[in-house]
């Protein structure tokens, strides 16, 4: 067995160095990168493919998984990602590499880590650049070396003159950082180094993702020269029953503006944040709280819930996210990978798997309780053709069609307003999990106060629609207190039943007597990506309509509760970006 997986292994690095000669011989024949950029678009099944994106981040075929080593460098955006260059199934993975100027429009460059020294020769996974003091990007990665241990690398950019970045040099000395008998560190379980930062003495810190037993950790690391690393005797934060922590993420953030911070800032107005994905249940939560530098430990706010349970950055499908700190404009910038929801199958017939979000800032909420997200400003370059909404009173189960949007294809922000919440539904204090109640009353159970929202992706006859909305409850202990709930219900977004049409929930704190409500919707062929309470809480979907297709998707606005709302806002159809 041994023998087979390492001859297959031989293989498929042999036909990898192949393949990349390939690539290097077409690259060197080509001068110009956007000539490249063309003969790569042009080879995309694109005009028959119904759910590929307009402007969401994807490579051209095949699977991506993990963003890596996101960073700005001379004014160009970097984006890494796990790639499997010959499949649509995970295998093989190599960091692919694409840069950009704006965040929405991206040009694709040869792999730019791929298996070439023991210490990554079975696989080069997840990690995250560190610029350097100078400006230096350093890429720390998780190899997989010849006896399968996830061990630690350093690469390095060969030519800091070219603003692309595209060829990188390992240093020989990785691995840096390996599990060994001493240090107890489990070798299966030891990959996705963060971002690193420089404390006050002077030493850089960064964290790994681990377990023990069911114990996620995450393992401290520390260095005086970036080139030498030590393991520090506690981890930076660990939890019981959470299993293993992936991509964890670590990163302050201001407490008094909506700058974002280096990651190495500290002080009286920084909170910070720990991210984990959960291999467990392949969903995500973060914590917020402090960062002791003199005990390199991290200890969440009081009352932080440590599970899936807790704050998520997205409550659909949203994993393996990493953050990286805009210099240019100052701003924390979250990326993460969004898988498919299709059966293997719809992947092998698309020829493709898998999506990155739209980049989103984020800041800390006015309560300091949790974050805050948006899409990237330089999205709404690619509006147009706006279609408002004027002030309208959406009747107790009325539907109104929005008319003149690329309904397929848009950019949706509307903001709902209640006057009358006497019909508000009593929450049973039993109804705690959003995503259960979500699934319960989903958009077709009428009630009192919503559900109100969007149809996203419908067909003109609603067998198939992908629905986002609100319903608000009083709490059973307080009439005046209200509990709103955002749902993303999936189960009619397809006829296709192969797909996974799950419905996902978030509870919004929005006070509703006081504020409107706020709704963004991305829609983009396969996938709805929702923004409640101006960024509070975040759900994206991935579906895959038969009928709500291009030209024949259609958009509406609905309320199926009892109580009128009133409904405001604009909708936008949105330009294909250039992507890869
Ligand atoms: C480094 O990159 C710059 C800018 O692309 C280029 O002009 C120069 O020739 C490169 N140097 C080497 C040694 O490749
Ligand atoms: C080490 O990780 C592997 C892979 O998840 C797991 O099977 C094993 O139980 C772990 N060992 C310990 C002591 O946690
Ligand atoms: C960090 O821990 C030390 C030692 O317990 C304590 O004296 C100090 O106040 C703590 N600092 C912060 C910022 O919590
Ligand atoms: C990706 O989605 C597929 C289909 O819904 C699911 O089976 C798989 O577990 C997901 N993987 C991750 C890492 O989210």
């Amino acid at each position: 067995m041994a023998m087979m997986i390492s001859s297959l292994w031989q293989f498929c690095l042999l036909s990898l160095l192949l393949s990349y000669a390939v690539v290097e011989l077409q690259a060197s024949h080509l001068v110009y990168s956007d000539l490249q950029t063309t003969q790569l678009t042009s080879t995309q099944p694109q005009a028959k493919d119904p759910y590929r994106t307009g402007y969401h981040f994807q490579p051209p075929k095949n699977w991506i998984n993990d963003p890596n080593g996101p960073m700005i460098y001379k004014g160009i955006y970097h984006l890494f990602y796990q790639y499997n260059p010959k499949g649509v199934v995970w295998g093989n993975i190599v960091w692919a590499h694409s840069t950009s100027t704006d965040l929405v429009n991206w040009i694709p460059h040869e792999a730019a880590i791929y298996p070439s020294q023991p210490s990554d020769i079975n696989g080069c996974w997840s990690g995250s650049a560190t610029i350097l003091p100078g400006g230096k990007p350093a890429m720390l990665y998780t190899g997989i070396n010849p006896q399968n241990q996830q061990v630690q690398n350093l690469a390095f950019p060969k030519n800091l003159s070219d603003p692309f970045l595209r060829e990188w040099v390992k240093v020989p000395q990785n691995p840096l950082m390996a599990p060994t008998l001493a240090n107890q560190v489990n070798a299966s379980s030891f990959r996705d180094p963060t971002t690193a930062w420089l404390g006050p003495d002077k030493r850089w810190r960064l964290i790994i993702g681990s377990k023990r037993h069911q114990r996620g950790l995450a393992i401290l690391y520390r260095s005086k020269d970036f080139m030498h690393w030590t393991k520090a005797k506690h981890p930076l934060h660990s939890k019981e029953k959470n299993g293993m922590w992936e991509c964890p993420d670590f990163f302050p953030i201001s407490k008094t503006s909506s700058v974002g911070l280096d990651t190495s800032t500290n002080g009286p107005n920084v909170k910070h944040v720990l991210k984990v994905s959960l291999d467990n249940t392949r969903k995500e939560y973060y914590t917020i709280g402090t960062y002791n530098i003199s005990k390199d430990i991290y200890i969440p706010d009081k009352g932080s819930v440590e599970s899936d349970s807790g704050l998520r950055y997205d409550y659909g499908k949203f994993y393996a996210s990493k953050t990286f700190f805009d210099s240019a404009k100052n701003r924390r910038i979250l990326w993460g990978w969004i898988n498919e929801s299709s059966s293997v199958n719809g992947d092998v017939k698309k020829g493709w798997s898998g999506l990155q979000a739209i980049p989103r800032t984020i800041v800390l909420d006015k309560s300091g309780k949790q974050l805050v997200q948006w899409p990237i400003v330089e999205l709404e370059k690619l509006r147009t053709k706006e279609v408002t909404l004027p002030s309208t009173v959406l009747k107790g189960g009325s539907l109104h069609e929005v008319f003149g949007v690329t309904a397929a294809q848009a950019d949706v922000e509307v903001a709902f307003e209640i006057s009358d919440f006497k019909k508000a539904e009593v929450l049973d204090p039993s109804w705690t999990n959003p995503q259960i109640l979500c699934s319960k009353k989903g958009a077709s159970v009428k009630g009192g106060l919503g559900p109100f929202g969007l149809l996203t992706l419908a067909s003109k006859d609603l067998k198939e629609n992908t629905a986002v909305f609100y319903r608000i409850f009083k709490s059973q202990n307080n009439y005046k207190k209200y509990v709103v709930l955002m749902c993303s219900d999936q189960s009619r977004s397809s006829l296709n039943q192969d797909n996974d049409m799950t419905t996902y929930g978030a509870f919004v704190t929005v006070d509703p007597v006081h504020e409107k409500l706020s709704l963004r919707s991305l829609i983009d062929h396969s996938i709805v990506e929702s923004f409640g309470g101006e960024g509070k809480a975040c759900i994206t979907a991935r579906v895959y309509p038969t009928l709500a297709v291009d030209g024949d998707a259609h958009l509406y606005a609905f309320n199926y509760g009892s109580e009128s709302v009133k409904i405001a806002g604009s909708a936008w159809s949105l330009k294909t970006a250039k992507i890869n």
